[in-house]
């Protein structure tokens, strides 16, 4: 049997103080996989331990199959959890340690039976009769989620059960838990910080943020419409291009945004996606544009949609299948904070505020300190002041001049096989059906949410 978990509008407050997780809403439906994911300390596991009623909620409410929840115990949930760090018993076979759920379960099935089949399934026949101590951390891993499977629960409630392993043995036994979960058919939440994994797992990806969830969607969702400047940035290798900007109206003259030393010309007549930029005019925005929507080629070999700048190569790193070029185009990079760092929970209701900063907040980074991995939060939270309603976005700019010699501001995709030199002033063309624009409060205007089916906004 698989059940249906929903969430409405779940509050946990620990203490009077720290807000983990906020109005917190979702239904997950019978047999489906959901990741949850975010950065650090984001609320993540919160959400996970009240699902299997190791915490109690502070307000909303948990159903699961429609029914309230409240008063069932975490034993009565039928839910098999699988932590990070799983606790075998030591003095046990690993036989014994899948077999022990079913032996305090004394369903009358024969447990040798099906500590058997789940063994075969995990590919662990021929480790079952030694102990935990005489394993590989990967072996170690699939025992436990041996011994989660042979119950067969009615969900399984995952939290980073693969993060203290390696990266190729974390990979494989990503595919082995997809197959496995989708064999079995079990509802499955799945908790990660790792936006790859959660993007390769997941029927539907929940991004969390401060305690808030930001949107839920099919991976391919997350990644080609997100919602907010905080979705499109955690989402995705390298991580989106995001730059300051402004649009250019004219009167009597084409529709421009402005990057400073650049300008992308927007098509007559507008898009529809475009159209929403108008009112954006003389207003702060930032575009962001993923490392696959920028090409090396010449104004000439611009196709319908495409448009031209140019950037100053500042470095090329290569990935064996790809290439990343790193340009100075003479834009200003816009950092998203809390993806660095996560945010301090404790003050979530009062963002603090620099004083005369405006609605769009902003402090000043030293150029070149995000490709030194200076921690957005730090900066953040200098000298400031309180403020009512917590700014949904925060982002900074890099200098209060130009662009400094030596940053890059934008990182585009190509075939390995391409040769540039540092220090060469290269054509780009920009494809503006990839094009993301954010406003102050880092909602997505563009593409336009009206414009994208399926997309409730
Ligand atoms: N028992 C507790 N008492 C007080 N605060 C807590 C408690 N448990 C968690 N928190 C706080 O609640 C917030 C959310 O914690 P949670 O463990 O859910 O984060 P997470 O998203 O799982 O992070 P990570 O990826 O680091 O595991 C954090 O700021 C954390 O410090
Ligand atoms: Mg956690």
């Amino acid at each position: 049997m698989t059940r249906a978990i929903s969430l409405r509008n779940v509050t946990k407050m620990y203490g009077r103080n720290v807000r983990a997780v906020d109005r917190f809403t979702l239904d997950i439906s019978p047999g489906e996989f959901v990741v949850l994911l975010g950065p650090s300390g984001c609320g993540k596991s919160t959400v996970l331990r009240m699902i299997a009623g190791l915490e109690d909620i502070t307000d909303g409410e948990l159903l699961l199959d429609g029914e309230p929840v409240d008063d069932l115990a975490p034993g009565e949930r039928d839910m098999a959890m699988v932590f990070q760090n799983f606790a075998l018993y030591p003095s046990m076979t690993n036989r014994d340690n899948i077999g022990f759920p079913l032996r305090m379960e004394n369903s009358g099935d024969d447990p040798r039976a099906r500590v058997e089949a789940t063994a075969r399934m995990l590919g662990i026949e021929d480790i079952l009769d030694r102990y935990p101590s005489q394993l590989s951390g990967g072996e170690r891993q699939r025992v436990a989620m041996g011994r989660a499977v042979s119950r067969r629960p009615s969900c399984f409630l995952m939290d980073e059960p693969l993060s203290n392993l390696d990266a190729k043995l974390r990979n494989h036994l990503r595919a082995e838990i997809a197959r496995l979960t989708r064999e079995l058919g079990v509802t499955t939440v799945y908790v990660t910080h790792d936006q790859a994994e959660a993007m390769s797992l997941g029927d539907r990806v929940a991004i969390m943020r401060g305690g808030v969830l930001q949107q839920v969607s099919t991976p391919r969702d997350v990644y080609a419409v997100p919602e907010n400047i905080f979705v499109a940035a955690f989402i995705g290798t390298p991580r989106i291009n995001l730059l300051e900007a402004t649009v250019h109206a004219p009167l009597d003259g084409r529709m421009s945004i402005d990057l400073r030393r650049q300008r992308l010309p927007l098509p007559e007549p507008l898009s529809p996606d475009h159209q929403l930029l108008r009112i954006q005019q003389g207003r702060r925005i930032v575009v962001g544009l993923r490392s696959e929507a920028v090409r090396i080629a010449t104004p000439a070999e611009a196709r319908p949609g495409e448009v031209p700048i140019s950037g100053l190569v500042e470095h090329m790193e290569y990935q064996g299948h790809e290439a990343l070029v790193h340009f100075n185009t003479g834009s200003r990079p816009a950092v998203v904070a809390d993806l660095e760092a996560p945010r301090p929970v404790a003050v979530p209701r009062r963002r603090r505020r620099a004083p005369g900063a405006g609605v769009l907040s902003r402090w000043l980074e030293p150029a070149g300190s995000r490709a030194a991995g200076g921690s957005a939060s730090d900066r953040v939270m200098g000298p400031v002041v309180a403020v009512d309603e917590p700014e949904p976005y925060v982002w900074e700019r890099s200098g209060a001049g130009g662009p400094a010699a030596g940053a890059s501001d934008l990182v585009v995709r190509t075939s390995p096989d391409v040769q540039l030199q540092r220090g060469a002033q290269v054509p780009l063309l920009v494809d503006l059906a990839h094009l993301y624009v954010f406003d102050v409060e880092g909602r997505r205007i563009c593409p336009a949410p009206s414009v994208v089916p399926g997309l409730d906004v």
